[in-house]
């Protein structure tokens, strides 16, 4: 039976593609140059779908893939539904937090008791702050949340950090850690029942390969 694997381009395909070479899984084009969006690997039983980071969930949800590999970011703000994650695959890891112009008066604004935040992490943003007891102005961004607090657009921006230069570079400091991040193998639970034998040959690589 042949598996759908999805996955985005970047850094998760490139940090799955050695995982899968060590099944001597070779994947047959590459998305970064190909504009093909189902791609075969070297195992006839396993093709690769190419989708847009935030959407993997959605096609693993949904059956259209059976699994997927989703940054737990993304699984926190869109959650769980209809989907097994059997293994924490350890790749494309960073932290998500809450970060500031260098001058920012974090603590005096924590005290006044609200704040507004850019983010494309509405709902983990939403949900830090209400633990805070901070009523939060969330802005709803899709990518460069990093010029938000510089053009005055926002307070704060909540996004992912991994070696910290993106915020250095653009005068920011990282404020408050939220989770720490890496990607997650997600499976469709319908297809992990009716699939189960090549289903689980698939985990085991990864689990395997990790
Ligand atoms: P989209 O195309 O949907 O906007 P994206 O641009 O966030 O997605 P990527 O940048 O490839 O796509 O990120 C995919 C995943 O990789 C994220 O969900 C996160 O888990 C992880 N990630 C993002 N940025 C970093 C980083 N700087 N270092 C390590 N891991 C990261
Ligand atoms: C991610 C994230 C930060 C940056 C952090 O962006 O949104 O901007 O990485 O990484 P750093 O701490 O190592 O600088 P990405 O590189 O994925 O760009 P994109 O979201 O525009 O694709």
């Amino acid at each position: 039976m042949t598996i759908t694997l999805a996955l985005s381009k970047g850094r998760i395909f490139s940090e799955t593609l050695p995982l899968l070479k060590t099944a001597n899984i070779e994947v047959l084009e590459d998305p970064e140059t190909s504009r093909k969006l189902i791609i075969p690997t070297s195992n006839p039983d396993l093709r690769i779908i190419m989708v847009r980071a935030t959407d993997v969930p959605t096609y693993v949800r949904y059956g259209a893939a059976d699994i997927g590999i989703a940054g737990k970011d993304v699984l926190i703000e869109y959650g769980l539904d209809g989907l097994y994650t059997p293994i924490d695959l350890e790749i494309a890891k960073c932290i998500i937090a809450v970060a500031a112009p260098n001058n920012f008066d974090y603590a005096k604004r924590i005290e006044q008791g609200r704040i507004t935040v850019a983010t494309k992490y509405v709902k983990t943003a939403q949900e830090h702050f209400t633990h805070k007891g901070v009523h939060a102005d969330i802005i709803k961004l899709y990518g460069s949340m990093e010029l938000a607090p510089l053009v005055g657009l926002a307070d704060v921006i909540v996004d992912l950090v991994s070696t910290g230069n993106t915020l250095k570079a653009n005068n920011l400091k990282m404020i408050e850690k939220i989770c720490e991040i890496s990607s997650k193998l997600i499976v469709n639970k319908a297809s992990y029942k009716t699939k189960l034998k090549d289903i689980q040959s698939i985990i085991n690589i990864f689990q395997k390969a990790k």
